[in-house]
């Protein structure tokens, strides 16, 4: 799936609202996951699954979304989500989980990367 415009639009706001110092960094850099996804488990019909709860929980494991056969077969290995295979997965999704759906928002740079991951991450 590539990343709608909307995505691109929420991007371009979330970088122009960088110089709001109120908000933590990764809470910034999350309005541009916020087309898609959620932190709250009952919202439905999002276009990606919630993010509540991410640290040490397994790949693909959102109830009731409809995930790819990739993120099946990653979660049927076992994967769980931590740190370094979230910075490593919104860099190049492919290399954590080959064939998936997700395009991540253009623009993201590492620092960017990492402040999202300690956000959703609750760190
Ligand atoms: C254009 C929509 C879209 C945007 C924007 C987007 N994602 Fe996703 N994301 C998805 C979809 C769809 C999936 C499910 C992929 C699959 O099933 O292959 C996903 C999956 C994920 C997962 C795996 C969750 C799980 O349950 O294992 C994480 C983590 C994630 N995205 C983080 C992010 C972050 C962080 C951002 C912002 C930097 C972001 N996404 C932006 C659509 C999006």
């Amino acid at each position: 799936m590539r990343a709608p415009l909307a995505a691109l639009v929420a991007l371009a706001s979330a970088l122009a609202a960088r110089a709001d110092a109120q908000e933590p960094a990764g809470a910034v850099v999350f309005r541009a996951c916020q087309a898609c996804h959620s932190l709250d488990p009952a919202r439905p019909g999002m276009a990606g699954p919630h993010l509540a709860g991410l640290n040490g929980r397994p790949l693909g494991a959102a109830a009731g979304f409809d995930y790819s056969p990739a993120f099946r077969a990653a979660q049927a290995r076992g994967l769980v989500w931590n740190r370094d295979r979230l910075i490593a997965y919104l860099a190049d999704p492919d290399a954590v989980v080959p064939g998936g759906w997700m395009s991540p928002p253009a623009g993201l740079g590492q620092a960017d990367r990492a402040a999202v991951a300690d956000y959703l991450l609750g760190r």
